[in-house]
């Protein structure tokens, strides 16, 4: 059951991909590369089910968030949005205890998700409106399109409001937050290059940074 909504979408995340991936520049590059690693995908190994993850609860709202440019992909994952594996891996942090009930990510391509693949991963990112996901770090590469919601990013220290419909990248180890108000956000995230196994790891105290 909804492997073939989660097939569609994936169809549709690479359409969106698709439209950007001209551009030379570095976003269109790292398109290119997450474009490859997502052809020949392998079936599904398990089913979607249900998830009872707590930042679900903020699905609809961000399913209103959108705007002309997102309003198809957001309809692909308004399908699927409740039977994606929601989960939020982080250690548990005092300064933030809730966090792990504001955000989640749902990871659909990647080396232990439902469609394996060692080159890339994609996914979806949740974050409850007034949600700091605090400053963090990758080996691999990272791009964001933003489905839903305006948050405030900020990239190596580069602070700028994201709408939906916004690519940014995320180089290799590029501190990165995100910062909801009022909106919740939804986005599409790809992971790529040597290393897409080691997870992403928080860098500084809650706020420090900001
Ligand atoms: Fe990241």
């Amino acid at each position: 059951m909804m492997t073939l909504e989660v097939l569609s979408l994936i169809t549709a995340i690479r359409g969106t991909f698709a439209e950007r991936s001209p551009s030379d520049d570095r976003v269109g590059r790292e398109i290119r590369k997450v474009l490859a690693g997502l052809e020949k995908l392998p079936p599904a190994t398990s089913g979607f089910s249900m998830s009872n993850h707590a930042a679900t609860r903020h699905i609809a709202a961000a399913l209103r968030a959108g705007n002309e440019s997102t309003a198809g992909l957001l309809d692909r994952i308004a399908a699927v949005s409740h039977f994606l594996p929601w989960t939020y891996r982080y250690p548990f942090r005092a300064d933030a205890p809730g966090l792990g009930q504001s955000v989640a990510f749902a990871e659909i391509v990647g080396p232990k998700a439902p469609i394996a693949s060692d080159r890339v991963c994609l996914g979806l990112t949740l974050l409850g409106p007034r949600t700091l996901y605090p400053s963090h770090r990758h080996p691999a590469i990272e791009i964001y399109y933003v489905a839903a919601g305006t948050a405030v990013w900020i990239v190596d220290g580069v602070v700028s409001e994201r709408p939906p419909g916004t690519f940014i990248l995320h180089r290799s180890q590029a501190v990165h937050s995100m910062e909801t108000s009022e909106e919740p956000l939804l986005a599409v995230y790809s992971w790529s290059g040597k290393d897409v196994r080691t997870s992403s790891t928080y860098t500084t105290e809650y706020r420090k940074e900001l």
